[in-house]
This record gives structure tokens, C-alpha cells and sequence, in this order.
């Protein structure tokens, strides 16, 4: 099995560049169904997420051409509807845009339920609720999401019942093409759904109010190819932020958007490192610094990003007073929570609470990355902690994360990728 092993205490030091962001790169790759032409999207992140979602539109019928590492030029002229692989389909949560963009563009949309990173239960009511309001009729049966809309879509109003960056983006994709207004009220003011209402409009479509809650959608005739550059992500930003605090370095995060990592800056400075914001970086130093305990809750976009939950308790575990976690996303998003109390971690779990004793330090341990974020918060528990830690079910990382191993080491981290016998490789596939 594939690892990552870390030789922590090393503070990390130098720049560090951040890539595009895979939860809009994701629906934009999606989006160009909509599309009769070519789009190039720019700034790709080169991560297993963003191929697995190419070699998706390929098998679909899109003429897919690498133009370099992180920009592909993808033509859906020829893409048939119904044919999204199940196999890639069921590891990925965002195969899920498929539906809104077979909709929009064929009226109707087989999609095989989606996988994606284990939380807990995650419904699909809103976005089945805002392609009925469309006029779509929905079902979900054999594993698969079917719709159907054989008079077309019509814009409607829609009144989300919670915030849901999936569905507001699915309902986007629905309405882009369909007959005249919708508005969707309630919306996720998510950097992700800006970057895809920005992307649907350079094609042509008529997008306002992204970023904010209420988003209207005039429905256009047809879109059209474009180029396209996507934002950067403003988790793995916010990943090494952390990283840079929790070993005491200095770290310079460039090619990021600072308003976006504004709810991590306050609270990294609330526990006492230093966050210099410029206009595309930030600077994290902590040299020396001792870390006080702070609360902290996950919610939707301008609050602290669910996918910093992990991370964040790491930073917890390291301060000298106590904290608290409250997660307001998702039902279960601790389970990596027993990993770091093999690293010395003192927390007591509630399904969405977690209350953090600060230790001070961790100890390096064998743990595994239960899922994307997960992993990420154990290499930065890792790289923190004293002594060794082995990390294993490392292919979560590397389906959000470029090169984490590369870029870290670059930094001065001790960190290295086994890779598994080939021999281990074949048995195990
Ligand atoms: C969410 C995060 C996103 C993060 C991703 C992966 C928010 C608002 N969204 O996006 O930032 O990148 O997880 O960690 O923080 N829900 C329903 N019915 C639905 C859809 C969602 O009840 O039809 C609920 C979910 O159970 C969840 C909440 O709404 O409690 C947010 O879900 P949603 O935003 O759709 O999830 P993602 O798009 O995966």
C-alpha cells in the first residue's frame, strides 16, 4: 500500500504556490455538456479528481486534448446523454453535475448516484426539488438519478431548504438553457458557485447574483466554447496556512484570493500566528509562537469551510488551552478524530461537536486518512508532531491535492511517498 512517511518537528519555510480549485474545476468540467463547442478551462488542478472527471466527459463522447499540465481543451459536440461511466461515477461526489448538465442540454439525464467522501448521510432532495421546479420528473432507481422534462424546462422560483453548494450549482446547470427565468433563493455564496456562474457566462449564459443568496438565471438559447481560468482553491490555501502555523514556520501561500481565506486568517490569528495579507498571498509565521484555544464553527461559505474541519483540530491539539469544534455541515465528519489520538490527541466526540484538550504536542504514529481532508490534517499532524508518522489510504489525498509530497518537501518538511511493490499493485487492483 502507498504511504506517506513524515519526519516531523521541522518548521517549513519558503512559498509555496497554490493550484486551481477542484470543487468549481469539478462542475466547470461538468458544465461544458452544456456547451456545442470547445471550451479550454485554464488553471486546472493536475489531481485524480480532475482526470477521473476528464476520462468521465471522454467516455461520454467529449473530445478531451491536454494542451499542458493544467489546461485542457474539451469539446462535448458529440457527448451522448445516459452514458456517464458507474465506475468513475461512484467515487466521485461532483459526477453528480452531470444530471443538471445532461438536463439542460438533452432534456432528460441518467446518472449513476454519486460516491465522494464519507460524512455521513448526503442527501439530494434540493436538487431534485429544483429540477421538478424546472418541470423535470425525477426518480431515483437501480443506483441511478433519471429525469426527464419531454416539454423542456421552464424557469421557476426556487426556495432551497438548506444552504447546499451541490444543489445550488446543479440548478444552475438546469436552468442555463431551459425557457426563461429562475431564481434561486437561498443560494451558497461559495467562491466554487461563483467560479461556475463565471464560467457559464463567458459561454454566453445570463448568471446574476452568484455570490450572493439570491441567484437569477436567464435562460439563453444556446452557449457557445470560451477560455476560461479557474480560481484558486482556496482550501489547499488554506491546508498550508495551517501547515505553516501548526510546525511554527514562515510560509508565503501564493496565488490565492485573501477575502476568501478571511474566516481561517482570523482564526489563525486568534490563536496567535501571524497572517500578512497581500493582494494574491499570504504570509503565515509562527516562529516561536504558543497557541491559545478558540471555538470554531463550520457553515456555509463567508463562515469556516466544513473542508477545514480537520485541519483546524490539528491546530487545536497543538494550543495550550481547549477548544471547541462544532460542525455545521455535515452529520459525521469526525471519524479521523480517533487517528489523532494515536498521535496523542486528547478529544471527546459528539456526532457534531468535538471538544479539543490542548496538548501542546503530538507524537508521530501510524494513521490513516479516512478521507480527503482528513489526510491532509494528518500530514499537518504529521509534519507537527515529534518522531515518525506513517500515513496510509493515501490515494484520498491525491484525489485533491497536487503533488502535496513535492510541494512540502520544498519547504523543508521530511516527507516521502513509498509507493507499494508493483507486484502489491496488481494483487490489490
Ligand atoms: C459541502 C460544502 C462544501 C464542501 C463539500 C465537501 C457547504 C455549504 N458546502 O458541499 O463547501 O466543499 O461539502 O466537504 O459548506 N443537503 C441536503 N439536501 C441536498 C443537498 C444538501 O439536505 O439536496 C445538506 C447536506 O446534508 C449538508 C448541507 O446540505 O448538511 C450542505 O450540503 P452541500 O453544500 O450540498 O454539499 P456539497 O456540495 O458536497
Amino acid at each position: 500500500m502507498d504511504k506517506i512517511v513524515i519526519n516531523g518537528g521541522r518548521p517549513l519555510y519558503g512559498t509555496i504556490e497554490v493550484g486551481g480549485m477542484k470543487n468549481s474545476s469539478l462542475p466547470i468540467l461538468f458544465a461544458t455538456i452544456l456547451v456545442k463547442g470547445e471550451c479550454v478551462i485554464e488553471n486546472l488542478p493536475p489531481i485524480d479528481d480532475v482526470s477521473s472527471a476528464l476520462s468521465m466527459l471522454q467516455s461520454m463522447g467529449a473530445e478531451v486534448r491536454m494542451l499542458d499540465r493544467t489546461t485542457a481543451a474539451v469539446d462535448t459536440r458529440n457527448i451522448r446523454c445516459g452514458s456517464a461511466p458507474y465506475e468513475e461515477a461512484r467515487h466521485m461526489r461532483a459526477s453528480y453535475y452531470i444530471a443538471g448538465a445532461e438536463l439542460g442540454r438533452f432534456g432528460r439525464a441518467v446518472v449513476p448516484l454519486p460516491g465522494g467522501c464519507d460524512f455521513g448521510q448526503r442527501p439530494i432532495d434540493q436538487h431534485i426539488k429544483g429540477f421538478e421546479a424546472l418541470g423535470a420528473s425525477v426518480s431515483l432507481d437501480g443506483g441511478y438519478i433519471r429525469a426527464e422534462a419531454p416539454g423542456g424546462l421552464m424557469g421557476d422560483s426556487v426556495f432551497m431548504d438548506v444552504v447546499s453548494v451541490g444543489a445550488t450549482i446543479n440548478i444552475i446547470l438546469a436552468a442555463a438553457l431551459a425557457e426563461g427565468v429562475t431564481t434561486i433563493d437561498g443560494a451558497a455564496k461559495e467562491p466554487h458557485v461563483v467560479d461556475l456562474a463565471n464560467f457559464l457566462n463567458a459561454c454566453g449564459a445570463d448568471i446574476t447574483g452568484a455570490g450572493t443568496d439570491v441567484i437569477r438565471i436567464k435562460g439563453v438559447a444556446s452557449l457557445s466554447g470560451a477560455s476560461y481560468t479557474v480560481l484558486p482553491d482556496m482550501i489547499e490555501a488554506g491546508t498550508y496556512m495551517i501547515a505553516a502555523a501548526a510546525t511554527r514556520g514562515s510560509v508565503t501561500i501564493s496565488n490565492v484570493i485573501p477575502k476568501h481565506l478571511d474566516s481561517v486568517t482570523a482564526k489563525l490569528r486568534e490563536m496567535g500566528a501571524e497572517v500578512e495579507e497581500n493582494d494574491t498571498s499570504v504570509v503565515v509565521s509562527a516562529a516561536g509562537a504558543s497557541f491559545k484555544g478558540v471555538r470554531v464553527k463550520t457553515q456555509p461559505y463567508p463562515g469556516f469551510p466544513t473542508d477545514m474541519n480537520p485541519q483546524m483540530c490539528v491546530m487545536m491539539c497543538l494550543a495550550e488551552g481547549d477548544s471547541q469544534l462544532r460542525e455545521g455541515v455535515w452529520d459525521n465528519r469526525f471519524r479521523y478524530v480517533k487517528e489523532l489520538v494515536r498521535m496523542g490527541a486528547q478529544i471527546d466526540v459528539e456526532p457534531k461537536m468535538a471538544y479539543v484538550k490542548g496538548v501542546g504536542r503530538l507524537t508521530g504514529a501510524s494513521v490513516k486518512a479516512v478521507d480527503l481532508r482528513a489526510g491532509a490534517a494528518m500530514v499537518i499532524a504529521g509534519l507537527a508532531a515529534e518522531g515518525t508518522t506513517e500515513i496510509t489510504d493515501i490515494y484520498h489525498i491525491e484525489r485533491g491535492y497536487e503533488n502535496m509530497v513535492e510541494k512540502l518537501k520544498a519547504l523543508g518538511a521530511d516527507i516521502e511517498k513509498t509507493e507499494a511493490p508493483e507486484s502489491f499493485r496488481s494483487a490489490a487492483v
